[in-house]
């Protein structure tokens, strides 16, 4: 999927995101809750979606500037219009070398070169500055790539990035103080449509279910579609249909002052 695709997406996703992004708010809050006792001035959100880590980040530090930054315009403007925002690709920010204290991005990574992100995110920090990102690895959606397997020739979840990737990337940035967790999130859905139609609506196109997402029977095929499905029903428990989230939750620190 090319970054432009990916970057539409959102930006369509944009006004209904929020009715869908029960684990996006779940992961943010994780992320805060790692973070060490820091009293950053100014502070930047990369991939800031519809801006609920903006409010987080405000309520916990009502003195620092806090920036939002998205490539979707859509995004930004739900974020509002009152907060200092720039829509920018978080592997190229025009935003100046040492500017932040704190670099935030929450699960805007995964669709991303991590390895360029973090060296942007590494260059914007000031000394001595935090960085905090969350992003998914493999494992992700699992129960729907196996139900999707074989069925065409499309991938159908993202290939996430190995769980070592950030930390690797940190460490080549000159990062230190580099600790990475994973957390497995599960949710439950009531049915297969419920979970294609809650990706689509976050603008998760190819998170999913690659093209077919939320379009499901037409293009797949009756019978195509009623295997996948029976596939994942058979995963159904008495809470309802399984989506596991590997989550990472990294921090680092910019040597320095
Ligand atoms: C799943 S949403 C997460 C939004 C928000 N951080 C949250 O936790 O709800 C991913 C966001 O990252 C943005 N994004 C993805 N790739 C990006 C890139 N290369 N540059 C800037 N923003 C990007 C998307 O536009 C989208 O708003």
């Amino acid at each position: 999927m090319s970054k432009q695709a990916i970057r539409r997406s959102f930006d369509r996703a944009a006004p209904r995101y929020d009715s869908a992004a029960a684990l996006q708010r779940q992961v943010c809050e994780l992320l805060l809750a790692r973070l060490p006792e820091i009293r950053p001035a100014s502070i930047l959100d990369a991939g800031c979606g519809t801006g609920y880590a903006l409010g987080l980040l405000e309520r916990r530090w009502p003195e620092a500037c806090v920036v939002a930054a998205d490539f979707a315009p859509g995004m930004l403007r739900e974020a509002g219009r009152d907060r200092p925002r720039v829509c920018a690709d978080v592997e190229a920010l025009p935003i100046a070398s040492a500017s932040f204290d704190l670099y935030w991005s929450s699960l805007a990574f995964q669709w991303c070169d991590p390895a360029r992100a973090v060296a942007e995110a590494a260059r914007v920090l000031a000394p001595g500055g935090q960085l905090a990102i969350s992003s998914l690895a493999p494992g992700t959606l699992a129960e729907l790539d196996e139900a999707f397997a074989g069925i065409d020739g499309h991938d159908h979840v993202l290939a996430f990035a190995a769980p070592d990737t950030l930390a690797t990337a940190c460490a080549a940035s000159g990062l230190g103080d580099i600790d990475v967790e994973q957390r497995r999130l599960c949710l439950r859905h009531a049915n297969l449509a419920t979970l294609l139609r809650g990706l689509k609506t976050l603008g998760a196109n190819q998170i999913g279910a690659g093209n077919h997402q939320g379009r499901r029977p037409g293009l797949l095929g009756r019978r195509a579609w009623s295997a996948i499905e029976a596939r994942y029903e058979a995963r159904r428990d008495a809470a309802g249909l399984p989506a596991t989230y590997e989550v990472m939750l990294c921090r680092a620190r910019k040597p320095g002052s």
